[in-house]
């Protein structure tokens, strides 16, 4: 059993309770504001998951005891992340799990986190969950029978009026970090799940890292927000497969979607409230897979995953802090194609940090 620590009493910081407290692990869940405290006890959690749990321990963050925690979770907002995160590592966790996205495209302190996690030896987890589903596995195995890859989609496509739903207490973007994405909101940050969902397929279809990032965004910029409502990307890999990238805040319904596309045959997902995948390979029937759940598991499955890398019994998480970094440097880079209308290569070499990205001429 595992004592858990969460900052952020907001909607992912319930979520991340729940999951735990299924999991049978202590809570405690710290915030700065004691509103949101409040209406995690009387509003979102009994609303979300019937009644609220009396064993969860309810704290201002400059109360949060800092002593004994084996999990460190981060639910909070995107540019408040690296420093909550480094001051985690420093209690000695078992591991620290960081909200996606990780941090804000400047990336700053990005590197030095990357440093202290390899220095201390803290596993730290970035919240990329879709990754580690049951739809993203089965795409993964069916990879070997799609023959050689001809291309990689996937799109984020949904209209942010369910998140506000979820943020009652919001009146629209303006009112937090979605509505700017130099804080990590926008399109680009919010939805950066189909960023990490297309880098994981690219890594398992053995295609390598992103090197080459083209972009196209569609900024709205009043005297209230500066965000990006579409974030189109055309990406290479090192080893030179060429796909798509689409995340917006406009799609409705939504369509959050991926595709793997062979000479042999394809692999289609779709992720919604059950997720589908259906696939076609060597003249064979179309067949397909429906993946029932409820929001709930989707946090489960991925603190399932966080236990399960934490005692050995897998070696590499999907979910890992390179993993995140990468995403966010696809992040960074497409705010910089856009700006320059130039594509952007990406230098591992230079470290986690904006001199990794060099604009190059368009060919
Ligand atoms: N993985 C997912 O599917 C998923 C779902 C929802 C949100 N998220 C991510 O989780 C993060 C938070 O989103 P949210 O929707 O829960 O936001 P939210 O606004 O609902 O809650 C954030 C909470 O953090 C608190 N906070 C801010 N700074 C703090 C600090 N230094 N210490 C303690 N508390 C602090 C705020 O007061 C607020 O109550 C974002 O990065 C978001 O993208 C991920």
């Amino acid at each position: 059993m595992y004592n858990v620590k969460i900052y952020g009493a907001g909607s992912i910081g319930n979520h991340l309770a729940n999951a735990s407290r299924r999991m049978g692990w202590d809570v405690t869940i710290c915030d700065l504001d004691p509103a949101a405290l409040q209406r995690t006890r009387e509003e979102i959690y009994p609303a979300r998951y019937g009644q609220w749990d009396e064993s969860i321990q309810l704290c201002a963050a400059s109360e949060a005891p800092r002593e004994g925690f084996d999990l460190i979770f981060i639910g909070t907002p995107p540019d408040s992340h690296m420093n909550l995160a480094i001051q985690a590592i420093a209690e000695k966790p078992k591991a620290v799990l960081v909200e996606k996205p990780l941090c804000t495209p400047e990336m700053e302190k990005a590197d030095e986190l990357y440093s202290l996690a390899r220095q201390t030896g803290v596993e730290v987890f970035v919240g990329y969950n879709h990754v580690v589903s049951s739809v993203a596995d089965k795409a993964v195995e069916l990879i070997p029978r799609l023959g050689a890859i001809e291309t990689l989609d996937v799109e984020f496509r949904e209209h942010w009026g369910g998140i506000f739903t979820a943020h009652p207490w919001l009146d629209g973007p303006q009112d937090s970090y979605l509505g700017f994405w130099q804080k990590g909101g926008g399109a680009s940050g919010e939805h950066s799940h189909a960023i990490n969902l297309w880098q994981h397929l690219a890594h398992s279809l053995g295609a390598g890292r992103v090197t080459e990032v083209d972009a196209s965004l569609e900024y709205v910029k009043t005297d209230f927000v500066d965000y990006d409502k579409l974030c189109l990307l055309n990406l290479r890999t090192e080893n030179g497969l060429v796909g798509r990238v689409v995340q917006d805040v406009v799609t409705q319904p939504a369509r959050k979607w991926g595709r793997i596309q062979g000479k042999d045959g394809y692999v289609d997902i779709t992720i919604g409230s059950e997720d589908h995948i259906h696939w076609q390979y060597g003249g064979n029937p179309k067949q397909e897979m429906v993946f029932k759940k409820t929001r709930p598991d989707d946090f489960i499955a991925e603190l399932k995953h966080v236990e399960a890398i934490l005692k050995g019994g897998q070696d590499t998480s999907s979910i890992s802090l390179e993993c995140g970094l990468d995403t966010m440097l696809i992040v960074a880079a497409a705010h910089l194609a856009n700006g320059k209308g130039q594509r952007v290569k990406i230098d591992y070499a230079k470290g986690y940090s904006l001199e990794a990205l060099t604009v190059a001429a368009k060919q």
